[in-house]
């Protein structure tokens, strides 16, 4: 295994980016280390986890050694041949093909409660600022309110907007043992923060349209 993925998979991954960069993203995949940056993030305890962006695996194989069970990962990605490679290394996660805009709807078939993290690997600051606002509309209809959405970027700013969504938010880890080096940032609801816990009880994903 090389530091940012299996070689075939760095091939398809390269096919992939070579066709359309801006919707992949990253010219390499993340490193094992931004991996587990972002997974030492997720809270412990009940609850599914919801990878956005999944792409050759690296982040979801660092998930699952930071713990988190495969019966509560659940990965979403939008290319077919990226998701068939998550399907075929990962036969026992969930894999789900489709757009992260879409995550309520994808997800509610499931039946699952909302998840206790959101972790992207998501090229937010390559796409347009409306799409990117959808994906973390979309990201915290999905969570519990004191869930953390987890998102790494090679840019210097925030690469969600934390007024917009009422959200606090700072870089939580930095990683320089990746191409480029990246900052993984943590945000919370600022709402959720004087909460008592109680408060925060898990609902059905299905009745929080
Ligand atoms: C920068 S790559 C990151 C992949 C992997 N998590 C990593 O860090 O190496 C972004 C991935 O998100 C996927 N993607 C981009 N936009 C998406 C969207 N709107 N919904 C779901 N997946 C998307 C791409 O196909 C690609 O696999």
């Amino acid at each position: 295994m090389s530091r940012n993925g299996h070689p075939s998979h760095l091939a398809t991954w390269l096919r992939i980016w070579i066709r359309n960069p801006l919707r992949i993203g990253a010219i390499v995949p993340s490193s094992d280390e931004l991996a587990r940056a972002m997974a030492a993030l997720v809270p412990g305890g009940a609850g599914p986890v919801v990878e956005l962006g999944g792409g050759t695996g690296v982040i979801t194989r660092g998930l699952l050694g930071a713990g988190i069970d495969p019966a509560d990962l659940i990965v979403i990605e939008r290319d077919p041949t990226l998701h068939a490679l998550l399907q075929a290394q990962f036969p026992n996660l969930r894999v789900l093909r489709g757009d992260a805009t879409e995550l309520p709807a994808l997800l509610e078939p499931l039946g699952l409660p909302p998840a206790r993290a959101v972790v992207s690997g998501l090229p937010l600051l390559a796409m347009p600022r409306e799409l990117q606002h959808r994906i973390v509309a979309a990201a915290l209809a999905v969570m519990t309110p004191d869930a953390p959405l987890i998102q790494f970027t090679y840019g210097l700013f925030s690469p969600v907007d934390r007024s917009k969504f009422g959200l606090e938010g700072k870089v939580a880890r930095r990683v320089f043992a990746n191409l480029p080096p990246a900052n993984v940032w943590r945000y919370y609801r600022a709402a959720a923060r004087d909460r008592p816990a109680s408060a925060s009880q898990p609902a059905l994903v299905s009745s929080r349209k």
